[in-house]
C-alpha cells in the first residue's frame, strides 16, 4: 500500500477505458519513457526501452502475457518485465493502480540497483557469454564503486569453468586490471567490460575444470616440492603436477616460494610455447594480486594444462640451424648460479640499458650472450638486464618495415611480452633459475633481426602541435602505422607521454581488440614506466602505437554494445519514443 506522500509522486495516466480501447499508452516517467499495456483484463507498466537495443517496446505485441519485441523478437513476461530470452536482459517494471475509473502509474522503475543484483547479472552473462549484460553490469558496479568483487567474479569463474587451464580471456582480464589507473577514468569499465568478454568467450562451450584435492601429507620441505613440480612438468605429467601445486599451496609456503616453483618450470625450457608460458604464469600472480593470495590453490593449478603441453623452443629448427641456440645457452646455464653468487657480492647501479639493447638488437649470439653474462658476474642486478632485454624487443616494433607479412607483428610482440613477462617475474621474486628467462628472450630478439630489414627509423621530431584526435585519426586509418609512430614522437618530444598512454589506451578499447594488442599495450605501459624520462621510454611507446595502429581500425562492435548499456542505464532513449 503507498503512502500518501509516494502517491504525490504518481501519475494519472488516462482513464482505464481509453486505455482498454487502445490497448497501449506511452508516458513518460521521470524523464524515462515508460509503456503501459491492458492485456485480458490487466494491467502493467514497462520501460518503453527494449533492454536489448532500446527499440520501444510499445510497437510490440502482446500475447497471453507475453510482450514480444519487434526487433530482434526477444519475449518478455509482461508481469514483471523479466526476459524469456537471456540475450536481451530484463526490462525494468514500474507500478500501475487503477483508482476510480483512472490509470496510475508510479514513475519509479521497480528494477534492483544493488551490487548483489549486478554481481548476479554478471555471473548470468559470464555463464551465457552475453556482451549486453556483461556491458551492463559492468556500468551499473562501476557507478556503485565495484571493481575487485567483479574481477574476482570473473577471474574464478574463468578457471572453474575451463577444463583446459588458464586462458588468453584471464590473461586480458589481468592485463586489463594492471593498467586499469593508466587509462582515461571513463575509460576503466569499458576496459572491464573487454575483460569480462574475453573470459566468458574463452570459457564458452568449455567443459568445466574438476579440482584435484591436494595430498595429504607432513612433507613441508620447499625444495621437495619444486623438485616434484619441475620433474612433474618435465615429463607431461598433469595431474601429478597440479596436485603437487594444490599441495604445496595448501601446506602454507610463502607465495614467493610458489612463484619460485612455477616460474622455474616455465623457463626449464626454451621460450616455451612462444613465450606464453611464462606470460601466463606470470599473468596468475597478477591477477592474485588484485583478488588476493586466498584463491591462489584455486586459481595457479590453471595453469598445469598449459605447461605440460607447451612447445619446447629447442624443438623447434629456428633455434638449431643455422646457429645451435640450446646449445649456447646451456653453457650459460650451467655457471649460471655461480655468477649470479659472484655478482652478489658487490651489487651494483648500472644504467647501460641502451647500450647492452644495442647488442642485443644487432650482435651475434656467442658474443650477446656473453654480454650479459659479464654483467651479471659483475653485479648488475638481474632486473636491470631483464628491463634492458625488454626495451630491445620493444625496439624490434619500433623498427619493424610494414613491407613485412603482416602476421610477423605477432613474431615481434611474443618476445617482447615474453621479456616483460620475465622482467615482472623477476621483480616479484629474484630466481636464480628464472634468470635463465633473460637469456634465452635476448635470443629471441636475435631470431627477430631479418624484421628490422629494411629498418624503420625512429621518427624524429617535427615540431608540429599535435593533439589526441590527430593520433586518434591516424590509427583510424588503414595502413597509418608510420604516421601515428611520427605523431606520437612529436607528443614525446613535448613531454606528454601520459597523454600518448592515455590516448593509445582510448584507442586499443574502441577496437574490437585481441588477445595481442591487449598484451602489447600493458607490457608497453609497464615498461615505459621502468624508462620514463628517456629517450628509452619514449622509443617504447612508439612501438606499442605501431602495434596499436596496425591492427586498427576493426569493426567496433564491441564499442557499440557498450555504447547501448552506457545509455540504457542513463535512461536515454536510442531510438523515437512517440507516444
Ligand atoms: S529484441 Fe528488442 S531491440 Fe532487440
Amino acid at each position: 500500500m503507498s503512502t500518501d506522500l509516494e502517491r504525490e509522486i504518481w501519475i494519472d495516466v488516462c482513464p482505464l477505458e481509453e486505455l482498454e480501447r487502445e490497448g497501449v499508452k506511452v508516458v513518460s516517467g521521470e524523464g524515462r519513457p515508460v509503456v503501459i499495456f491492458f492485456d485480458q483484463g490487466r494491467v502493467y507498466a514497462l520501460d518503453n526501452r527494449c533492454p536489448h537495443m532500446g527499440f520501444p517496446l510499445h510497437r510490440g505485441t502482446v500475447t497471453d502475457g507475453i510482450l514480444t519485441c519487434h526487433w530482434h523478437h526477444a519475449k518478455f513476461d509482461l508481469a514483471g518485465g523479466c526476459t524469456f530470452d537471456p540475450f536481451a536482459d530484463d526490462v525494468a517494471p514500474y507500478r500501475v493502480e487503477i483508482r476510480e475509473g483512472a490509470v496510475w502509474l508510479d514513475p519509479r522503475p521497480q528494477h534492483k540497483v544493488s551490487q548483489e543484483h549486478w554481481l548476479s547479472k554478471l555471473s548470468e552473462g559470464l555463464e551465457q557469454n552475453i556482451g549486453l549484460v556483461l556491458a551492463k553490469s559492468v556500468v551499473a558496479l562501476d557507478e556503485l564503486g565495484v571493481n575487485a568483487g567483479l574481477l574476482r567474479k570473473a577471474a574464478l569463474f574463468g578457471v572453474r569453468n575451463r577444463a583446459g587451464g588458464w586462458s588468453s580471456g584471464l590473461s586480458i582480464l589481468a592485463s586489463l586490471a594492471n593498467v586499469l589507473q593508466s587509462v582515461d577514468r571513463e575509460d576503466r569499465p569499458l576496459a572491464l567490460y573487454h575483460g569480462m568478454v574475453h573470459v566468458a568467450r574463452s570459457t564458452a562451450g568449455q567443459p568445466p575444470a574438476f579440482d584435484l584435492e591436494p595430498l595429504e601429507t607432513t612433507e613441508t620441505r620447499p625444495e621437495r616440492y619444486t623438485e616434484w613440480f619441475r620433474r612433474f612438468i618435465e615429463v607431461r605429467a598433469s595431474d601429478a603436477a597440479e596436485r603437487t601445486l594444490r599441495t604445496a599451496v595448501r601446506a602454507g609456503l610463502p607465495p614467493e616460494t610458489v612463484a619460485d616453483m612455477i616460474f622455474a618450470a616455465s623457463t626449464d625450457h626454451l621460450f616455451m610455447d612462444v613465450g606464453h608460458t611464462l606470460d601466463f604464469s606470470n599473468k596468475a600472480f597478477e591477477l592474485l594480486d588484485h583478488i588476493g593470495w586466498e584463491h591462489a590453490e584455486e586459481v595457479l593449478p590453471s595453469l598445469v594444462p598449459g605447461m605440460v603441453e607447451a612447445q619446447r623452443m629447442e624443438e623447434t629448427s629456428s633455434w638449431r640451424h643455422p646457429v645451435d641456440l640450446p646449445g649456447l645457452l646451456e653453457e650459460v646455464y650451467e655457471e649460471l648460479d655461480s655468477l649470479i653468487d659472484e655478482g652478489g657480492q658487490g651489487l651494483t647501479t648500472w644504467t647501460g640499458h641502451e647500450e647492452l639493447a644495442e647488442l642485443v638488437l644487432d650482435g651475434e649470439p656467442a658474443q650477446v650472450l656473453g654480454e650479459i653474462k659479464d654483467l651479471v658476474q659483475r653485479g648488475v642486478p638481474l632486473i636491470e638486464l631483464s628491463a634492458s632485454v625488454a626495451y630491445a624487443a620493444a625496439r624490434r616494433a619500433v623498427h619493424f618495415h610494414v613491407a613485412n607479412s603482416f602476421s610477423d607483428w605477432n613474431t615481434v610482440h611474443h618476445t617482447f611480452t615474453y621479456a616483460n613477462a620475465v622482467d615482472q617475474a623477476l621483480r616479484r621474486v629474484p630466481s636464480k633459475l628464472l634468470a635463465r628467462g633473460i637469456f634465452d628472450g635476448a635470443m629471441s630478439v636475435y631470431l627477430e633481426r631479418f624484421l628490422n630489414v629494411p629498418k624503420q627509423p625512429v621518427p624524429e621530431p617535427s615540431g608540429r602541435d599535435v593533439s589526441r584526435e590527430d593520433v586518434l585519426a591516424a590509427i583510424d586509418s588503414y595502413g597509418g602505422v608510420d604516421e601515428t609512430a611520427q605523431l606520437v614522437a612529436d607528443m614525446i618530444a613535448m613531454g606528454r607521454e601520459e597523454e600518448v598512454v592515455q590516448t593509445l589506451g582510448h584507442a586499443l578499447l574502441r577496437e574490437d581488440a585481441g588477445f595481442h594488442q591487449f598484451q602489447i599495450y600493458e607490457a608497453g605501459v609497464r615498461q615505459y614506466r621502468q624508462f620514463a624520462l628517456r629517450p628509452a621510454g619514449g622509443q617504447i611507446l612508439i612501438g606499442m602505437a605501431r602495434f596499436i595502429a596496425a591492427h586498427a581500425p576493426t569493426m567496433r562492435s564491441m564499442g557499440q554494445t557498450y555504447d547501448i548499456a552506457t545509455r540504457l542505464h542513463r535512461g536515454e532513449a536510442l531510438y523515437g519514443q512517440e507516444e
